[in-house]
């Protein structure tokens, strides 16, 4: 895997949102289209800052540029402000020319009985579209990556995990009570792009900064492939998987990775 490391959270995140860019031209230019898989949560929201200001200054269009996001709280309503549709349509989808019918987010508001088969489709659509050229994540203080929680599942089952509901884990609660006022407070439950889903795009630019994250940043790059560190399984797409850190997150790390 490729690391990268950067003086600060703003720099890390001004390369990430370069790459975007990159990928964004070579699909569209390519293929007509980029499609590209989304996070949310606090550490992207930089690099959603740097995008709008590259489409303001007109550098970059996102006229054929499709989304998906790699997840939803369940239940929850569009409009609510700690849904990840609002957060999406905040930072990112209300300042620049997306197309508001090629957004995809989980659907926090489909009716139980029918929540796999809302999983299936969201992974045909994927599929349909010609598959992810980006996904971008964010890293858990527990190594989750969306909501793929620590399990003790084999390596072989959570690789082959799909698109599908998710109870969150203590730790994850934990960090989404600062947004929800309380740890009892976070809605218990989200809908999540599978690792395989995940492992599925052509490129993976994993970006982590903070201090907080030093110890599962070390152990996703360093540590054994395992599902109780879900970010670990990226080691087994190593050749398609960026690390973009900080000083802070790469903190743990010996002084090996590449220093752009
Ligand atoms: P954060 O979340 O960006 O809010 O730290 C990252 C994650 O949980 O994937």
């Amino acid at each position: 895997m490729t690391v990268l490391v950067f003086d600060d959270a703003g720099a890390a995140s001004r390369a990430a949102a370069d790459k975007i860019q990159a990928v964004v031209k070579e699909a569209v230019g390519q293929r007509g289209r980029a499609v590209l898989g989304l996070a949310t949560g606090a550490t992207p929201e930089k690099v959603y800052g740097y995008l709008v200001r590259l489409h303001t200054l007109g550098e970059l269009s996102f006229h054929d540029v499709i989304t998906y996001n790699l997840d939803e709280y369940y239940p929850i309503q569009p409009l609510d402000p700690k849904s990840y549709r609002s957060y999406m349509y905040r930072h990112l989808f209300s300042k620049v020319d997306l197309q508001p019918q090629r957004t995809h987010l989980l659907d926090g508001t489909v009716p139980e009985p029918f929540v796999d088969e809302h999983c299936a489709e969201y992974e045909r659509w994927i599929a349909e579209d010609g598959g992810l050229d980006l996904q971008l994540l964010g890293i858990g203080r527990n190594g989750h990556i969306g909501f793929n929680e620590p399990s003790d599942r084999s390596v072989e089952e959570a690789l082959a995990l799909r698109t599908r509901i998710m109870e969150l884990h203590p730790v994850t609660r934990a960090d989404a009570a600062r947004e929800f006022g309380s740890v009892e407070g976070v809605i218990p439950r989200a809908l999540t792009m599978g690792i395989a889903t995940i492992l599925g795009a052509r490129e993976i630019l994993l970006l982590a900064t903070g201090a907080h994250k030093a110890e599962a940043v070390k152990l996703g790059l360093t540590g054994p492939v395992t599902a109780k560190l879900p970010a670990s399984l990226l080691q087994s797409v190593a050749p398609r998987v960026t690390w973009m850190l900080d000083q802070a997150a790469a903190s743990d790390l010996d002084r090996t990775a590449d220093t752009p």
